[in-house]
């Protein structure tokens, strides 16, 4: 083999950690090959050292190497300069006090295939139930244009800053961070791209989220970007799968879990909402979306159906937005999930 080939298949492999690849970050140090027996020994710095990813590159980098022509293959991983990383968003999002492995944080972000089906009014009263069990709960609106979690959660107030640290909002013992803080009135987003992905990042960088137990992540609908950029930069978030009875979004919901899974995310559970309506005279209940969709993805996904939660507003929506009280029926299946969630994340 010639320096060069190697040189061509190592530059455009990502740092499994910060996922810039190998040509950005200078990661390659040095390929020596011996030219009378094809023997590889090359140095690649990494943003982590000691963690299972790096045998798994290990052993990808050798295949590919070995099938280009190489007789054998020894790397050694180093670390790259703090100095360098530091300079990186997704290391700085790395090392903040939630990810660096300090905190005990269960990340759920509640997914699903189709739009409105209930995702954010999930998220809110998931998390207000969670606290309503005594946990320490905070929720990150990551549907960037759509926001809607402080309006459904009736928040008046905005963020306040500490030195440098935004101070997240509280509402029924949820702290909150959404992008709705930070636009005037009720005026469209109108970043694109890399934007979007920093803004993210700040949430985790500079908001000051103390010590929790669960952080929720209300993702926007389907498989895109966002819900892409989520799985990238929390490697061990939770997923839950928010679906109506109907047959098409259950189906649709299925891609968003399996995205789930195919980026390593255990999937907690499945959510059925708007499952039916019951008459408050007779009590006969209508299956208006048809029947069947969560516990067909509950099967499909080999995961738990967490709840099915009928049609109805919260009783004092005008006061509370969207958030179900506690001796409702609807806020009754509410605690309920909070309990299966607890029972299944151990907490
Ligand atoms: N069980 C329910 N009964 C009655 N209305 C509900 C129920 N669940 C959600 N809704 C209403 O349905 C609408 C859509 O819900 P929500 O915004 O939570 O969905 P979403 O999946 O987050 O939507 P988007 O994909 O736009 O983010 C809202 O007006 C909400 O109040
Ligand atoms: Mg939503």
């Amino acid at each position: 083999m010639k320096k060069q080939q190697v040189m061509t298949i190592l530059r455009p492999v990502q740092d499994p950690f910060i996922h810039k690849r190998f040509v950005e970050t200078d990661a390659i140090k040095s390929v020596e090959i011996d030219e009378d027996n094809g023997k590889l020994t090359i140095n690649i710095a990494l943003s982590k050292l000691n963690q299972p990813e790096n045998d798994q590159l290990n052993k990808e980098l050798t295949n590919k190497l070995m099938q280009a022509g190489a007789s054998e293959v020894t790397i050694h991983f180093t670390k790259l300069p703090e100095e360098q990383l530091k300079k990186y968003p997704q290391y700085q999002v790395m090392m903040s006090p939630l990810l660096n492995g300090e905190a005990d944080t269960t990340f759920l972000a509640i997914a699903s295939g189709k739009g409105g089906v209930g995702k954010s009014t999930v998220t809110a009263n998931l998390a207000v139930n969670l606290a309503r069990q005594g946990k320490r709960v905070g929720i990150i609106d990551a549907d960037i244009y759509g926001f809607s979690i402080p309006h459904m959660m009736g928040v008046t107030k905005k963020p306040t800053l500490q030195g440098n640290r935004i101070i997240p909002v509280e509402v029924h013992g949820v702290k909150v961070m959404s992008m709705d803080f930070f636009v005037e009135g009720n005026d469209p987003v109108i970043w694109r791209g890399p934007r979007l992905g920093k803004m993210l990042n700040s949430f985790f960088i500079e908001v000051e989220w103390g010590d929790l137990d669960y952080l929720l992540l209300d993702l926007p609908p389907g498989t895109g970007d966002m819900a892409l950029n989520v799985h990238t930069t929390l490697p061990s978030s939770k997923e839950i799968i928010v679906t109506t009875p109907h047959e098409t979004a259950a189906h649709v919901a299925s891609r968003a879990g399996k995205m789930a899974l195919n980026t390593q995310h255990d999937i907690v559970g499945v959510i059925e909402n708007m499952s039916y309506f019951e008459s408050q005279l007779t009590h006969e209940r209508e299956y208006i979306f048809g029947q069947g969709g969560g516990k067909w993805l509950a099967k499909e996904l080999n995961a738990p159906l967490l709840a099915e939660i009928p049609l109805g507003q919260p009783q004092n929506a005008q006061s509370g937005g969207s958030i179900y009280a506690e001796d409702e029926v609807i806020g009754m299946i509410y605690r309920q999930m909070a309990e299966a969630v607890i029972h299944e994340t151990r907490r």
